[in-house]
């Protein structure tokens, strides 16, 4: 018999749904939601609002595409968390009634391990152990993947996440949320010819506070010369901020290479859709003899698909979860 598993992923400003069956994503629906770009940054209360418009037609838009029936699932899984408290609400209670109406098992899945998690979805898989860079709005890991459900962060930022260094960056530049992508638009038309520090943080650990603050004072310093230095100068100031976060992100991951001599190297998380971010990995891992595992740009960003591979790993080892579960807006793992 098909495992079928129905994934729900709410854990901020998207509301995504998919079907995976036996192993196969059969569909994965996003509906994004727009309305947070004019206040330069997701706002709760309107975003869990969203969710709770755009379950409903995600979930069936989601079926219909893999042309599967409720009645032929044979899970639920969701985001638990981390995540805002009110948008992972949603979804938790969806699943949970969804279960409790078809009797059948929850799994309640990990965001930031689901993320790596997309690196499974292609045919080619890295094999274990493998080192996984995951990058996104509110995190920043490198970590050791010893098993699908076996991840051991061995490297995390202290501060600001990468993501939130582009956003930040952004928003510094008028440039509407969430900037990451707009930045690397941008960047592919200029050059990087502004330098800024490299954070001295030793071992695998990440800082971006100091970055985000060098970055405002060569702002102020320009703009106080020429009012409309920085849109004269856009995409080159987009590609060299763009081109020290990308260092900062490869260097802690070559150093991560070195001390656990693993050569199988993937990443994932929103900002591994960052163009600049795919070829220098790419190059690097030609020039260090790395094995590279880079998912599609629609499993970087926020989707259900990763939600479900990683709910069925739960569901082969039995992983379920009751109905008395609660989101965990903070979950540390
Ligand atoms: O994984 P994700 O969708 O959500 C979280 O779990 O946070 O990541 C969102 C982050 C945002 O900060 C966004 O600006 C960044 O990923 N991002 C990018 C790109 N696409 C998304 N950053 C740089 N370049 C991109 N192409
Ligand atoms: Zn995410």
């Amino acid at each position: 018999m098909s495992i079928n598993i129905l994934a729900i992923e709410s854990s901020c400003d998207d509301t995504s749904a998919a079907i995976l069956q036996n192993g196969r994503i059969l569909s994965n629906v996003t509906a994004s939601q727009t309305v947070h770009e004019k206040y330069g940054g997701v706002v709760p209360e309107l975003a869990s609002r969203a969710h709770m418009a755009n379950i409903v037609p995600t979930v069936e838009l989601a079926l219909k595409k893999a042309g599967i029936s409720v009645d032929q699932l044979s899970a639920v899984a969701f985001t638990r968390g981390p995540g805002l408290l009110g948008s992972l609400i949603v979804g938790v209670s969806f699943a949970k009634g969804l279960a409790l109406r078809l009797d059948i098992p929850l799994i309640e899945v990990h965001h930031m391990q689901a993320h790596i998690h997309a690196l499974f979805i292609p045919e080619r898989k890295p094999s274990f152990p493998f080192l996984s860079l995951t990058v996104s709005g509110g995190h920043t890991q490198i970590s050791i993947v010893h098993g699908p459900l076996d991840i051991e962060i061995i490297g995390r930022t202290r501060d600001d996440a990468a993501g939130e260094a582009f956003d930040k960056a952004g928003k510094m530049m008028q440039l509407p949320y969430p900037a990451g992508p707009v930045i690397d638009r941008l960047a592919s038309k200029g050059k990087p010819i502004f330098t800024f520090p490299e954070p001295n943080i030793p071992g695998l650990d990440f800082s971006f506070s100091g970055l985000k603050t060098a970055f405002l004072r060569f702002l102020q310093h320009h703009v106080k010369n020429n009012p409309d230095f920085i849109q004269e100068n856009l995409p080159d100031i987009c590609a060299s901020i763009q081109e020290r976060i990308v260092s900062i992100l490869l260097n802690k991951l070559r150093l991560a290479a070195v001390q656990t001599g693993i050569k199988e190297i993937g990443i994932a998380g929103g900002v591994s859709g960052n163009s600049r971010l795919r070829t220098a990995l790419q190059e690097h891992g030609q020039s260090h003899n790395w094995n590279v595992y880079i998912p599609p740009l629609e499993y970087c960003t926020d989707n259900a698909a990763m939600i479900a591979m990683c709910g069925y790993f739960k569901f082969k080892n039995k992983q379920f979860t009751n109905q008395t579960v609660t989101p965990e807006a903070r979950w540390i793992q």
